[in-house]
């Protein structure tokens, strides 16, 4: 049956229940429930307790300034963000592992705090001689090698805030970033090792520095030996020639709290990207406190998130909040699937991994493979495993649960945003009881309400948009060199609060349930279903790897649900498992989801970050050519794509 809900339909039932596993709860480092109305009641003091964890220069005079919507946090604090991550930790822990890299052809690296702390001094000395100064940007675009997370450290060590950009984008998407940014240097590499082959990065920084004039220097990381002849005199120096010839001394930079930290590029539903602004100590207390508790981290942890530093994930959750707290962190370079599929596995059992951290489309693609890859490794090390990145359907979960976790590990399936710069939904692991499929609850001290239209709360149950009604220390600050655009695109909305444009429905306990973005909604006879919700449906079936679904214009109906399938390998597709899927779908969530159309396809196109880019199935299934796909990660998917439909149209 479906109700009319407001905004958006939310149709999907979930009735299974998993309470914190008895051991773990034992020993998790939050076990009381009151956490939650103490930080209500006074949330100002509540991220005031973990910021006095921290090493300042001097204290704050004033924890929260908040004029909607510019919001500074700890006014007055002087502190230094790679302080925090490194030398308040040599003692106690000057010889634990701080970084543990692994690069894909199997060569690997560990480095103590103590090491992790010379290395980064070296470098912040290196951009010092380059004439980078505090305020000054720096471009970091490089593979996931050690040398990425070094450069960030050095950069807040002196007050220079970076610019990651993802190594997988292309000549023209750097040179924008640079530009829009103003960059005085670049950080790159010759290049990467990506499931057996190099990927090449000097020539595509070379050719993005034509037309982007502001770079005086650029220092070249060399992993592949494959620019020797590449570099231009004058302007280019090797990393090892001259981060290593520097002075391991460097003292960091005293930075006001508000102070930027970095700049991160976020690609807007427009084509210009948006360069998220965040600052040094709010952002530094929201993913230090974050990462403490929905890891729920211990001395002896071993974290492994598996995403790129070139995104929010990384930059929050294998560099800052880890190294904050003084943890373990693991680093790999290169693919799940080389030399084999079971690439993950072999790392978690080589290094002990403890928790990881991945995405859903990272374990569908596991559930894909099969069990017969995790089987063959030792997974025992693991305690907790995490979700980011989009909605993880209860399928996706339940799989991780039972064949990483072992039935033991809680999942967290954590939300935030580029923008949110912390964790803002999720459990805390020790005392929430999960439901697969849900990011639970508000972290402490957050304050996330689902509204209609009209920015009123909807009930129990029913669908709507997500919005966040008080400052949290991680938020973004602005867009760089474009306020408007920051008011416009997050605080029009609604008074005072943060739009988030993702679609959520709450139940009867108080659970968030993400819907996916809002432009990703169908709207069916003036029922607006969420996409997330069709393909979780359809992944719900033995059958199904991974599914898409979209709206195609209907003239009775207004919309009609289609969907995109990824069958599981060994499964051969049929017109029999057409008409058992659109049943099934029926059947799980009501009849007005039943797609009209169903395509089974080899691959899904991607974004580079790994999400669906429903915009372009929605091209496709309109019969349009096709939109912007310069953030497509393999284009040749949508080729054949539409090749197929055009066919079977
Ligand atoms: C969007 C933000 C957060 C870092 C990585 C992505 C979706 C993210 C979840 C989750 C449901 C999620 C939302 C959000 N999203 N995590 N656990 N459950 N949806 O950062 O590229 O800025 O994307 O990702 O739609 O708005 P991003």
């Amino acid at each position: 049956m479906v109700e009319q809900t407001g905004n958006i339909d939310a149709l999907l039932q979930e009735e299974r229940r998993f309470p914190p596993p008895e051991e773990f709860a034992r020993k998790a480092n939050i076990r009381d429930p009151g956490v939650y109305d103490e930080a209500d009641r006074d949330f100002e003091g509540f991220w005031a307790r973990f910021a006095e964890e921290l090493h300042w220069f001097k204290k704050w005079d004033k924890v929260l300034e908040w004029d909607p919507p510019f919001v500074k946090w700890f006014v007055g604090g002087k502190t230094n963000v790679a302080y925090n991550c490194l030398d308040r930790h040599l003692g106690a822990r000057r010889n634990k592992a701080a970084l543990v890299w692994e690069g894909e052809p199997g060569d690997w690296k560990v480095y103590t705090y103590w090491d992790l702390h010379r290395e980064v001094c070296k470098a912040a000395n290196a951009l010092k001689s380059l004439g980078v100064r505090k305020g000054d940007r720096v471009t970091i675009y490089l593979p996931m090698v050690p040398e990425l997370a070094i450069a960030v450290l050095a950069c807040a060590r002196i007050g220079a805030p970076h610019s990651v950009v993802f190594g997988g984008f292309s000549i023209e998407a750097l040179r924008d970033r640079i530009n829009d940014s103003q960059a005085k240097v670049l950080i790159t590499a010759d290049g990467g090792y990506r499931r057996g082959n190099v990927l090449a990065l000097k020539g595509n920084a070379d050719a993005s520095l034509e037309g982007a004039p502001t770079v005086e220097k650029v220092l070249v990381v060399r992993r592949t030996g494959t620019a020797d002849d590449q570099m231009v005199a004058g302007r280019d120096v090797w990393w090892h020639d001259l981060v290593d010839a520097q002075s391991a001394k460097c003292d960091a930079e005293p930075m006001d709290a508000e102070d930027i930290l970095y700049l991160l590029y976020t690609s807007g539903t427009t084509g210009k990207p948006k360069g998220i602004v965040h600052t040094t100590a709010g952002y530094m207390v929201g993913t230090y406190a974050t990462a403490k508790w929905v890891f729920d981290l211990k001395e002896d942890d071993v974290y492994w998130c598996t995403a790129d530093i070139g995104w929010v994930t990384g930059h929050s959750y294998i560099v800052y909040g880890p190294l904050a707290n003084g943890a373990t962190t693991v680093m790999y370079e290169g693919s799940p699937d080389y030399p084999d599929r079971d690439r993950f596995w072999a790392i978690v059992e080589k290094y002990g991994a403890t928790i990881c951290y991945t995405a859903p489309t990272a374990i569908r693609t596991f559930m894909r493979w099969g069990e017969e890859f995790p089987k063959r490794r030792d997974l025992s090390s693991l305690r907790l495993l995490g979700s980011v990145g989009e909605p993880i359907n209860p399928e996706a979960w339940m799989w991780y649960w039972q064949n990483i976790g072992g039935g033991r590990c809680p999942v967290v399936d954590t939300w935030w945003q580029t923008e949110t710069g912390q964790i803002l939904i999720a459990p805390l692991p020790g005392i929430t009881t999960l439901k697969p499929g849900s990011a639970t609850r508000p972290f402490p001290g957050i304050q996330a309400e689902v509204v209609d239209e009209a920015g009123v709360p909807v009930g129990a149950g029913q669908g709507g948009y997500l919005v966040l009604q008080r400052p949290w220390p991680g938020m973004l600050r602005t867009i760089y060199g474009d306020p408007d655009r920051y008011v416009e695109q997050y605080w029009s909305r609604y008074p005072d609060t943060y739009f988030t444009a993702d679609g959520c429905k709450r139940d009867e306990d108080g659970y968030f349930w993400l819907l996916g973005r809002v432009d990703d909604v169908i709207n069916v006879s003036a029922h607006r279903i969420s996409t997330m919700e069709v393909e979780s449906a359809l992944v719900d079936h033995e059958a199904v790897a991974e599914a898409a679904s979209i709206g195609r214009s209907h003239d009775v109906k207004g919309q009609a649900v289609v969907a995109f399938v990824t069958l599981k390998e060994s499964v051969p597709a049929s017109d029999a498992l057409v008409a058992e899927l659109k049943q099934h779908v029926a059947t799980k969530i009501g009849a007005i989801a039943r797609p009209d159309d169903i395509f089974f396809t080899a691959e899904l196109p991607k974004t580079r970050s790994q999400k669906i880019m429903r915009r372009l199935l929605r091209d496709v299934a309109e019969g349009r050519a096709l939109g912007d796909t310069t953030t497509l990660a393999d284009p040749a998917v949508v080729e054949s794509l539409k090749a197929q439909y055009d066919d079977d149209e």
